[in-house]
C-alpha cells in the first residue's frame, strides 16, 4: 500500500518495491567510475532495484535506454546525458507514459522544464570560473600567458560550462587560448591533443583540462617531450580524483577543482520523493571545494575515489 510508514525506509514507502531505470554516460574517466560505484552502491544500500545501462559515449544509446524503460513501465528514469541537445522528443515520451525523469550529473537545453523533476549535480560554470580565478592570481606578475585547453566531450554540458565559465575569469589580454580542442574527457584523448599542441606550439605556459584524465594523458606528452609538468607548463584540472590528487601531490598537477562523482545517496533520496509524488528540488547543486598541492597532500589518505 501507498499509505507510507510500512518500511521506516524514509517516507516514501514501499520503495523497496521501486524498480529505478539509469542511463550512464559511459565509462571514459575515473570520475564516471567512481560515480557509477556510488549511484550503484546506494540503490543497493537502498534495498531498491537499479536497471542500470552504460551508454558507451553515444547519445543514441542513451535514448534506447529510456525507451526501453518506459516499455518496462519502471517507475523513475535517471540519466546523465552525454550531450545537451536533442532529448526533448524522448523525454515527452516519458513524460506522457507518467514516467518522473531525474537529470543526473549533466543537464539538458531543453526549454520545457517541465520535462524533468529535478536536476541534481556540479554547478560546472563556477568550475571553469574556480579555475580562471586561480589562473588570474598564479599569473598575477606575468606579460603573457599562453594557455593552451583540453575540451571536454563536444556538446556535454561540462565540455560547454567549463569553457564559458573559465573564458569569464581569464579576460586580462594578456592571457591567450592559443589553442583549445577535444580530448573526449579520456586520458588517451588528453595525451593525443596535447601532443599534437607541443608539436605545434614551443611556448606553452598553461594546460587547462577540463578533467583530470585528460590533464594526466597532458602529463605523459610533456613528460615525453622532455618537459617537466608542473614547472615547464602549469596544469590546471577539474574533478579531483584520486589519480588526479596523487599528481597534484607531486607537484604534476598545480591545481584542481573539484567535481564531486559522489552523487548515489542524493539520487535514492530524489528517486523515492518523486516515485511517491513528492516535490522536490528543481536543482539540487554539489558542494563542492578546490585543492591546492599542500592540501591534496593532507585529503588523499582519506579519498575514496
Ligand atoms: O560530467 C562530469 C564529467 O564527466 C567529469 O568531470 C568528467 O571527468 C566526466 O567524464
Amino acid at each position: 500500500g501507498c499509505a507510507g510508514g510500512d518500511d521506516g525506509g524514509g517516507g516514501a514507502g514501499g520503495s523497496e518495491d521501486l524498480i529505478v531505470g539509469f542511463s550512464q554516460v559511459g565509462a571514459e574517466s575515473g570520475w564516471r567510475t567512481a560515480n557509477t560505484k556510488s549511484i550503484q552502491g546506494a540503490f543497493e544500500d537502498a534495498g531498491i532495484e537499479l536497471k542500470f545501462s552504460d551508454a558507451q559515449g553515444k547519445q543514441e544509446n542513451q535514448i534506447k535506454a529510456i525507451r526501453s524503460f518506459i516499455q518496462q513501465q519502471v517507475d523513475v528514469i535517471a540519466f546523465s546525458p552525454v550531450v545537451e541537445s536533442g532529448w526533448d522528443t524522448v523525454l515527452k515520451e516519458a513524460k506522457d507514459a507518467g514516467i518522473p525523469v531525474v537529470l543526473t550529473d549533466r543537464s539538458v537545453d531543453s526549454e520545457d522544464e517541465s520535462l524533468y523533476e529535478s536536476f541534481l549535480g556540479s554547478d560546472f560554470i563556477l568550475e571553469g570560473e574556480k579555475a580562471g580565478d586561480w589562473v588570474n592570481t598564479e599569473f598575477a606578475d606575468a606579460d603573457k600567458v599562453n594557455i593552451v585547453e583540453l575540451q571536454g566531450t563536444t556538446g556535454a554540458a561540462p565540455a560547454n560550462d567549463r569553457a564559458e565559465g573559465f573564458r569569464n575569469k581569464v579576460t586580462d589580454p594578456k592571457f591567450e587560448i592559443i589553442a583549445t580542442q577535444t580530448g573526449d574527457f579520456t586520458r588517451a584523448g588528453g595525451k593525443q591533443v596535447m601532443e599534437a599542441f607541443l608539436q605545434a606550439n614551443p611556448d606553452i605556459d598553461l594546460v587547462y583540462a577540463h578533467n583530470d584524465d585528460m590533464g594526466l594523458g597532458a602529463i605523459e606528452a610533456i613528460e615525453a617531450a622532455g618537459l617537466v609538468p608542473g614547472e615547464d607548463i602549469k596544469i590546471v584540472t577539474v574533478d579531483a580524483v584520486k589519480d588526479g590528487m596523487t599528481a597534484l601531490s607531486e607537484g604534476k598537477i598545480n591545481f584542481i577543482v573539484e567535481c564531486s562523482p559522489l552523487l548515489g545517496p542524493q539520487l535514492v533520496e530524489i528517486a523515492e520523493k518523486v516515485a511517491a509524488g513528492e516535490s522536490v528540488e528543481k536543482r539540487i547543486v554539489t558542494e563542492e571545494t578546490t585543492f591546492t598541492q599542500e592540501q591534496a597532500i593532507e585529503a588523499l589518505p582519506d579519498r575514496q575515489y
